[in-house]
């Protein structure tokens, strides 16, 4: 029996995704590096120090760690200007309707995201209420795929077995991080962008809400 929903936050329940693709693009076409939407996938559900890194890799660039703190604060400042204008129009559609779903289920809900700025988005719009755990990353100390986020939000749920867990996720690090706690999995979005994922959905109406209880099956 699932009793325990963990949820990512950019590109599971808003459309953030989308902003720190554009912070990054900001940043790239500033430095005249390569970035585009094929490597900005990869960059999906990992650390800001280490998505900079992905995008240096790709471009067989090298700098000191102090060219790329001013690299990683440039991109953060771009994304945080694109979030003074987040609203509920960013939301992923059914995504907080879903998650009243399943609380008014008696089931916990927590939130796991990579992002420094998650707590800034859940408060802009009004969605921090939804979870009764919240890990972000100023938590961490590892990025996903390491099981680390998933394994804190077991426990900050009260020490939930991770086989009682679905996790939803549009990264593929964030899949094999699940995975790697032992839990379900749902992959949100792009099938072909999910190799590792189980199941995939993209939109939140395809779920079968008792099935998942079930089985950790979505229908
Ligand atoms: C994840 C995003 O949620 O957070 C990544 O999928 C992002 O793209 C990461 O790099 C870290 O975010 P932030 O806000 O701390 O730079
Ligand atoms: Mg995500």
């Amino acid at each position: 029996m699932i009793r325990s929903f963990i949820f990512d936050l950019d590109g599971v329940i808003v459309f953030t995704d989308r902003y720190h693709y554009l912070g990054w693009k900001e940043l790239a076409d500033e430095e005249g590096w390569r970035f585009d939407q094929t490597l900005n996938h990869q960059l999906r559900g990992v650390s800001r120090m280490q998505s900079l890194q992905i995008i240096l890799d790709h471009n067989g660039l090298e700098f000191t760690s102090q060219q790329k703190d001013e690299f990683a604060a440039r991109k953060n400042r771009y994304y945080q200007a694109l979030l003074d204008g987040i609203s509920t129009d960013d939301l992923y559609p059914g995504a907080v309707e879903f998650v009243g779903r399943v609380r008014s289920r008696g089931l916990r809900t927590a939130l796991g995201s990579s992002s420094r700025n998650a707590d800034r988005v859940l408060k802009a719009l009004e969605i921090d209420v939804l979870f009764d755990a919240v890990v972000t990353g100023h938590d961490l100390t590892r990025t996903k795929p390491d099981p680390q986020i998933f394994q804190l939000c077991a426990q900050r749920l009260g020490d939930a077995p991770p086989d009682e867990c679905v996790v939803f996720e549009d990264a593929e690090s964030g899949i094999e991080a699940a995975l790697a706690a032992g839990m379900h999995a749902v992959g949100v979005g792009d099938a072909a962008q999910l190799p590792n994922a189980e199941q995939v959905i993209s939109e939140y109406t395809e779920i079968d809400l008792d099935t998942l209880i079930e089985s950790g099956r979505i229908r």
